[in-house]
């Protein structure tokens, strides 16, 4: 817990902290999401697909331990029970019923931009109030934008192949 963390914060701690275990826990849902998509893909383009599913998982992970991290020198705990990353997680989970890579990727396009959504957010509360938390959220973001990019550029790629590739 760092004691001068806190007191330069100028937010409500609590609610900051509500947050960031929102962040937190979709960056746990979306690793899982990578990792199990990684697993199942199937069709053209798999093995390109699936080692930038794998990439990602990855970079989701480093991104929910940075939270873990703030959050603890928030004074605060990361959430304990993956039960409790669906109830406090604001992008849903995106059950992977549909292995096909086209399918796969839509999925992943759609939690990408709600991923954005939510490190615009703790941008917008923290840009002069705690800059600490708005520089970590600023990192993130970065990434969740190139990720956005990376399916938006795979669907093209696949959509230019016509008709072979729609799921
Ligand atoms: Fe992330
Ligand atoms: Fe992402
Ligand atoms: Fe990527």
């Amino acid at each position: 817990m760092g004691q001068a963390a806190q007191k330069f914060c100028k937010l409500e701690i609590k609610t900051l902290l509500e947050v960031l275990n929102q962040a937190y826990a979709e960056e746990w849902l979306a690793y899982y999401q990578y990792w199990i998509g990684a697993q199942i893909i199937s069709g053209p383009m798999r093995v390109e697909i699936q080692s930038e599913f794998m990439k990602h998982a990855k970079e989701e992970l480093e991104h929910a331990e940075k939270l873990a991290d703030r959050i603890i020198q928030l004074g605060g705990k990361p959430l304990l029970k993956p039960e409790e990353w669906m109830q406090h997680a604001r992008c849903a989970y995106e059950v992977p019923h549909n292995d096909f890579v086209m399918a796969l990727l839509e999925q992943n396009l759609d939690s990408e931009r709600c991923a954005i959504a939510t490190y615009q957010h703790i941008c917008d509360m923290c840009f002069d109030k705690d800059y600490e938390t708005f520089h970590i959220a600023r990192e993130i973001l970065h990434d969740e934008l190139d990720h956005e990019q990376d399916w938006e550029d795979f669907i093209k790629d696949l959509e230019e192949g016509g008709e072979f590739f729609k799921k």
